[in-house]
């Protein structure tokens, strides 16, 4: 019998641990359908997927923080939902200046603009368009991500990064949580971000600032 005094660890590590073995078992079964020519595209959706939820958990080394390649993984991940939630496609228009390096974490910033994208894309009821630019003045950085949907409910806007503030109709989990995690995580980057609607109310435009530090060697800016 073992009886000998143990110092219990249910860490987030411990957690970590048994979600990478659900991870590998989701692998194998889109090893497995790859095969089919059916199910290779889908096989491949499900491997990115996983690629990035492994990334988001820390199970795989994160990556530079470049802008253009963040972006770009964000709008593989957006398009992917598409397909399989039956959403309406949207087309992704980039103007992002050369070698914009963020600062801090790539799998942080993918989060920002997963849950940016996947708003509009929620929202949308036929195929639309998403922005995405950047612009450099007086030492700072300031991305814009617009859509041309319906625009951001007035009721809402004044408390739209607060948790909880949704108008989703949805039984499945908490919601309200992704504009939090978007307004959290360019607060961590000492940046901050805004939201309005475009002219007559239409389409919903995120600008974020992040500051551009004279010296500072994170966030590299040549346009
Ligand atoms: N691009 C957008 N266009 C119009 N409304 C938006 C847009 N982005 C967000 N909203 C509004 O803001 C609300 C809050 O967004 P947020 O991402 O925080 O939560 P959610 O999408 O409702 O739920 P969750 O992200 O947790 O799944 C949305 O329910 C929606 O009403
Ligand atoms: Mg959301």
């Amino acid at each position: 019998m073992a009886d000998e005094p143990f110092e219990s660890d249910l860490t987030h590590e411990t957690l970590l641990h048994d979600l990478n073995n659900i991870f590998e078992t989701i692998i194998e079964i889109a090893e497995l359908l790859r095969g089919d020519k059916r199910w290779k595209s889908l096989a491949a959706t499900l491997g990115r997927s996983v690629v990035r939820g492994q990334r988001l958990l820390g199970a795989l080394p994160d990556r530079t923080p470049g802008l253009a390649e963040i972006v770009d993984d964000a709008v593989q991940f957006t398009t992917d939902y598409c397909i399989v939630a039956r959403k309406p496609r949207i087309r992704f228009v980039r103007e992002i200046g050369d070698n914009i390096r963020l600062p801090g974490s790539a799998k942080d910033w993918e989060r920002v603009f997963v849950n940016l994208f996947l708003n509009t894309v929620q929202i949308m009821q036929k195929p639309g368009r998403i922005d995405v630019g950047t612009q450099q003045s007086n030492g700072t950085l300031i991305i814009t991500v617009s859509d041309n949907g319906p625009g951001i409910p007035l009721e809402i806007l004044p408390r739209l990064f607060r948790p909880n503030v949704s108008t989703k109709q949805t039984k499945r989990g908490r919601t309200g949580l992704g504009l939090h995690i978007v307004a959290s995580i360019v607060h961590k980057y000492s940046g901050r971000v805004v939201a309005a609607n475009g002219e007559r109310g239409k389409g919903a435009i995120f600008t974020i600032t992040l500051p551009l530090a004279e010296g500072r060697k994170d966030v590299v800016c040549q346009d």
